[in-house]
């Protein structure tokens, strides 16, 4: 478990809010503390902008790199880190980097900070190593747990709807976690308004909050905004249930900036991973890309600024998870919280570009199944 040794006291951290300056989108930070929104009809909490660990603090990633996002991350005044068991590459080494990071960097911290994981993708051979049945789900939280090494999450989520387990299992095994105290507050991810909409009824029934949907969202991937044959979509059910929205992927995996325009870098993620499909990087996506790179100038903003912003402009969006693998792409992004709100006309002009890209990887299983 983490310790207590005073934090301020660490030699790493003297380094609050001085910056080297990579692009000119990217000046001093206000000293203003981060904006920060609750999640409706709860106590949590959120930073607007969250960092996610998906992809740049696994194995593949240097150590001291790494290191140096979350400690720059939590240093500008983002407290909340989402994980998940199978985030890495491996599955389970970017858990494990964060129970060292803490350990180590934030020791005694831990009260100040939100910790979310989840469980629903293939962590291992076997049936009870993908789904949302109730011995995966409470089986993972455990081995989550001593990776992280703590002995509670804040936030766990059922990682996406499992069509083969009753939907009364899955949720039944978030109660019994939220009622063991391993996880305080709980949330499902990529669920379709659909599949949401039941699980809100099977939650009201049981006696457990649904605190948060976490779903992909950006300008070229709109599905939250979208009403189904009920007229619900999950962005208009966070009013009505409520919940808070967590937007992960507001860059599309890194499409929303203009490092595609010339080709593909060779330390990007559409070279480095499977997750980023380069038909992507097709001659429309790259065409609106141009556009709103044009349109976020006009803001004296970077594109993948804008892109933060524009999930934000939504208050049902409690925070925006991004997922940055250096920090000056950190550094970049921050100015997205502290951006003046975008105004009609902006939005207006967002609009005729900000259309379906083809890139939500998840789109399988958001849908009804
Ligand atoms: N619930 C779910 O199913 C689910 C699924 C996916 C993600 N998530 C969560 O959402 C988090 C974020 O997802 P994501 O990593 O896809 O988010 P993202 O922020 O859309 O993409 C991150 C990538 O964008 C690029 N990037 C970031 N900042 C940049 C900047 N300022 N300039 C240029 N490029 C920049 C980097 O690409 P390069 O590496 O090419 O430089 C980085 O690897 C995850 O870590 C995870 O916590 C949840």
């Amino acid at each position: 478990m983490w310790g207590d040794n005073w934090f301020s006291c660490h030699p790493t951290l003297s380094y609050r809010r001085t910056m080297k300056t990579p692009s000119s989108h990217v000046k001093a930070l206000p000293t203003t503390p981060l904006p920060m929104r609750q999640a409706p009809g709860t106590g949590l909490r959120f930073p607007t902008i969250s960092l996610g660990l998906w992809q740049n603090f696994g194995d593949r990633s240097p150590e001291e790199s790494a290191r140096a996002v979350a400690l720059r991350a939590w240093e500008a005044g983002i407290f909340h880190f989402d994980l998940a068991n199978n985030y890495g590459p491996p599955g389970g080494a970017a858990e494990e980097f964060t129970g060292r990071f803490f350990t180590r960097d934030l020791p005694g911290r831990r009260n100040e900070l939100l910790l979310s994981t989840k469980a629903g993708y293939r962590m291992h051979p076997g049936p009870y190593g993908e789904g949302g049945s109730r011995k995966y789900l409470i089986s993972s939280l455990e081995s989550s747990l001593r990776r992280l090494r703590t002995d509670y999450v804040d936030i766990f989520y059922s990682h996406r709807f499992d069509p083969t387990t009753p939907l009364e299992e899955t949720l039944g095994a978030l109660k019994t976690l939220v009622d063991q105290g391993k996880a305080l507050s709980v949330g499902i991810s990529s669920y379709s308004a659909l599949r949401t909409r039941e699980a809100l009824d099977i939650a009201e029934a049981i006696d457990l909050k649904i605190a948060v949907h976490q779903s992909s969202y950006s300008l070229v991937n709109r599905w939250i905004e979208e009403p189904n044959n009920s007229g619900e979509s999950v962005l208009s059910l966070a009013s009505t249930a409520p919940y808070g929205v967590v937007a992960f992927s507001p860059l599309a995996q890194g499409l929303l900036t203009t490092k595609y325009l010339d080709g593909i870098p060779s330390d990007s993620r559409a070279a480095n991973s499977p997750s980023f499909n380069p038909g992507y990087i097709s001659a429309e996506n790259l065409e609106r890309i141009r556009a709103l790179t044009s349109i976020a100038e006009r803001r004296g903003m970077s594109l993948a600024q804008l892109a933060v912003a524009w999930c934000l402009r939504d208050k049902r969006v409690s925070s925006v998870l991004i997922g940055p693998r250096t920090v000056d792409q950190l550094d970049e992004l921050l100015h997205a919280a502290y951006a003046p709100e975008l105004d009609a006309n902006d939005l207006q002009d967002i609009d005729v570009y900000a259309r379906d890209g083809g890139v939500n990887l998840w789109a399988s299983r958001s849908s009804d199944l």
